[in-house]
């Protein structure tokens, strides 16, 4: 966090990128009073009783994502085409193997491609994975010289070698520490990721690059629901999936999407749109993600709006300042990956993300998960640093430390996907 002043009420003071300074909540004796919709009631008042008034219900909250939030997918036709960029090569001294594809998503305005880079142990069998986008090219996960190096616009960063956002050789292996890769092999899981800016650049550019540039015609009206960026990633998530339908190696109904910060935001939201996905895990998605935005803690909706204009529909602007009035809060995004397999986690150090608000979320989702026949948080109190609880389809971590995903978050969400996989 960077340096910060305090009002007489106690709420810090931050400075914001435009030069004018906002108040935040960092206190819980700050949060206002709030009251939260019930994920089981539908818009009209009536109790959800049965599955099938279940599945309406859940359609609803579907609904008020799409309308409120994230904006909606568009629904018109695409194709999606591969090339094999290099087929299984022997990786890590041959204990474990490396598959590189190219996806092509082509719409009547045009096509666009992303890079998919595949780990998998040496198996006869098609073995479960953990599915995630990465920040900066997918050579930065490991320092593979065989990892094809991303030519699409990066976040600038020259100590990890982005330089006039230009991925070089020197970004390489430089995001490793958040990409156990060779545990996660070793584990039995495959690892898929793909780079997020290759679905949409990360930056305000009117949505006119990536893929809204061949999903909105051009010149076209955009409206309050039309999607924001993280649909796009969510998108893309989802047609790395349809990929791994087609791919012998990989089990794809084992399949765990995982994303950090803006891209936790972004695998809650594929999983709530798509139920193949098998299991959900959120590290640290925070304000937009799985913090229940009504507590206003750390990030609010003005200032993710302001910083990140195009991350979210513009409907979700009319949240600035006004929480209160959304219509369903955060656990209503988790109950849509009800009764499947969902962990969300946080670092204490991260107050920004909300880490008390990303546990209330999950346990207001439970009688979800409880309504579907599932256990779901076993914890009912905040818990201790680094407790872990994974007996149930829900689960929930604080670590010390800042905002990352560290070899911690993932030992625990291998063991919470391994127990789901009866392999525990
Ligand atoms: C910023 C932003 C968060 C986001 C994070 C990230 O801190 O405020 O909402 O989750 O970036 O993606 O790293």
């Amino acid at each position: 966090m960077p340096e910060y002043k305090l009002t007489p009420e106690g709420k810090v003071l931050l400075p914001m990128d435009d030069g004018t300074e906002q108040e935040f909540i960092f206190t819980e004796e700050l949060i206002p009073a709030y009251t939260l919709s019930d994920p089981l009631v539908m818009n009209d008042g009536c109790k959800i009783t049965t599955i099938d008034e279940w599945r309406k219900r859940r359609d609803e909250i579907l609904n008020i994502y799409e309308n409120h939030v994230f904006g909606k997918t568009p629904e018109i036709p695409f194709n999606l085409s591969t090339t094999v960029l290099e087929d299984w090569a022997p990786a890590f001294d041959g204990t474990a193997r490396r598959k590189q594809i190219q996806l092509t998503i082509t719409t009547e305005f045009g096509y666009h491609s992303a890079d998919m880079l595949l780990y998998a142990p040496i198996s006869d069998v098609p073995v479960p994975a953990f599915l995630g986008l990465n920040f900066n090219g997918n050579q930065s996960i490991e320092p593979d010289p065989n990892i094809i190096l991303t030519s699409s616009w990066v976040r600038d960063n020259p100590q990890n070698g982005v330089i006039y956002n230009q991925a070089t050789d020197i970004s390489r292996g430089s995001a490793d520490s958040r990409w156990p890769v060779k545990m996660i092999l070793k584990e039995g899981f495959a690892l898929v990721t793909l780079y997020y800016g290759d679905f949409d650049p990360d930056y305000d550019d009117g949505f006119q690059n990536g893929l809204h540039a061949i999903f909105n015609p051009p010149g076209a009206i955009r409206d309050g629901s039309s999607w924001g960026a993280v649909g796009a990633w969510a998108f893309g998530l989802m047609r790395a999936l349809d990929v791994l339908e087609n791919e012998s190696a990989i089990n794809a109904s084992k399949v765990t999407v995982i994303g950090h910060s803006r891209l936790g935001k972004t695998s809650l939201w594929a999983g709530a749109q798509d139920e193949r996905f098998f299991a959900v895990i959120d590290n640290e998605s925070g304000c937009g993600g799985s913090a229940l935005n009504k507590r206003c803690f750390g990030e609010n909706a003005l200032a993710i709006n302001a910083r990140f204009p195009h991350w979210f529909c513009q409907n979700f602007h009319h949240y600035n300042d006004n929480e209160a009035s959304i219509p369903m809060d955060t656990h209503g995004l988790l109950s849509l990956i009800a009764p499947r397999p969902l962990y969300v986690a946080s670092a204490a150090e991260d107050l920004w993300s909300d880490p008390k608000g990303m546990f209330l979320a999950q346990k207001a989702a439970k009688p979800v998960y409880e309504f579907l026949g599932k256990p779901g948080l076993p914890m009912e109190e905040f818990p201790d640093l680094s407790k872990t609880d994974l007996t149930g389809q829900q689960a929930y971590h604080v670590r010390p430390g800042k905002h990352d995903l560290t070899l911690f978050d993932w030992t625990q969400y291998v063991r919470f996907i391994k127990r789901h996989l009866g392999e525990e």
